[in-house]
């Protein structure tokens, strides 16, 4: 489960050692609805007796902490100059490819970057980039350090603080809010040019709390020109536009491929879907990734396609948004 940091400073602990967290673990639908506690919940550590406080060890912050609590993540985000929420109402269409990818290149270019995983039930990043199965976060000063996978690019996800990688997640809306405020707020992430938020599928808790959090995010929506990915994702643009969140735009991945034989390049019939998507919605398209046999036998290995040699299609059409992405924002 989840290692907590802040009990003592520079010493992580383990969910595992808190009575009152091996109580929730053995009876997750204990944690409150999300009526009863909002974003500022916060882990008990002190040990009380469970027959005193709620069994969920949650509590909620009263106001003048959570105002605290806002004014601290207010301070951290400022740091950040430009936020890039990935997002798709649809699964496996490539967001932690497209996070990883851009995260890497524009580090490459020269600029602070963070990658921030939110996807608690199937966080892929550190998989993507190589980490190490037994690489974890320190903690310093009750801050928690986000892993360094290259010379500008710093990492937080669920799976490097996880003591246990393979160990299931059964946490409601309130309890995740919590923990991505503190993957946020309660990180060492200092001056970032850019920081990535890979997500889950959908439009969730986790998307939900990234907005409100993170209110003025770019959000880049990911996605397959198959018409039951782009069902998905059209509610997804929907969503951000009820949100009122600024959408970016949106890229097609898998789009095309090139044949290894001929090297021609195959594109199936519902190659303008996105572009179509894209313009009925209002939206920006941003681009096309091919997909790559190579990238992904390198992905699985924990090799980014931007760090294949040049002339890999996926890597290319990677650099090449990443690029945009820098001309665009910070251009
Ligand atoms: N352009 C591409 N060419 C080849 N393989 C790709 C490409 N993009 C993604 N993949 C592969 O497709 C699989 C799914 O990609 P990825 O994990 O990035 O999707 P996701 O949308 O983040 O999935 P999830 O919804 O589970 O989080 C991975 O094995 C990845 O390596
Ligand atoms: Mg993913």
């Amino acid at each position: 489960m989840l290692i907590w940091w802040g009990a003592t400073a520079g010493k992580a602990m383990s969910i595992r050692d808190d009575p009152a967290m091996r109580a929730e673990e053995a009876a997750p639908l204990s944690c409150p609805s999300p009526g009863t506690a909002g974003e500022g919940v916060r882990f008990s550590m002190s040990g009380e007796s469970s027959d005193r406080k709620p069994r969920s060890s949650l509590r909620q912050l009263p106001q003048a902490g959570r105002r605290r609590e806002d004014e601290k993540l207010s301070a951290v985000l400022g740091r950040m100059r430009y936020k890039i929420f990935v997002m798709s109402g649809k699964g496996g269409v490539g967001k932690s490819s497209v996070s990883v990818n851009l995260a890497v290149a524009l580090s490459e270019m020269g600029f602070r970057t963070g990658l921030l995983d939110v996807d608690m039930h199937g966080p892929s990043v550190p998989h993507l980039l190589g980490i190490s199965e037994n690489i974890r976060s320190r903690v310093e000063n009750s801050l928690l350090i986000p892993v360094r996978a290259r010379e500008n690019l710093l990492v937080l996800s669920l799976d490097i603080l996880l003591q246990d990688r393979e160990q299931a997640i059964i946490w409601r809306g309130p309890k995740k809010a919590g923990i991505i405020r503190q993957l946020l707020a309660d990180a060492a992430w200092g001056d970032l040019d850019f920081l990535f938020v890979d997500s889950p599928p959908g439009t969730g808790d986790e998307h939900l709390n990234v907005l409100r959090m993170i209110p003025d995010a770019f959000c880049l929506v990911v996605s397959t020109p198959q018409a039951v990915a782009l069902a998905d994702v059209r509610k997804s643009i929907n969503f951000l536009k009820l949100m009122r969140a600024k959408i970016f735009g949106i890229v097609e991945n898998m789009g095309s491929f090139r044949c290894p034989h001929c090297g021609g390049t195959i594109v199936p019939p519902a190659r303008d879907g996105v572009r179509e998507l894209a313009r009925q919605a209002g939206i920006s398209f941003l681009g096309s990734i091919p997909f790559d046999g190579e990238a992904a036998m390198a992905a699985d290995k924990g090799r980014p396609a931007v760090s294949l040699p040049q002339g890999n299609p996926a890597g290319a059409a990677f650099h090449a948004l990443a690029e945009y992405i820098k001309e665009t924002l910070s251009g």
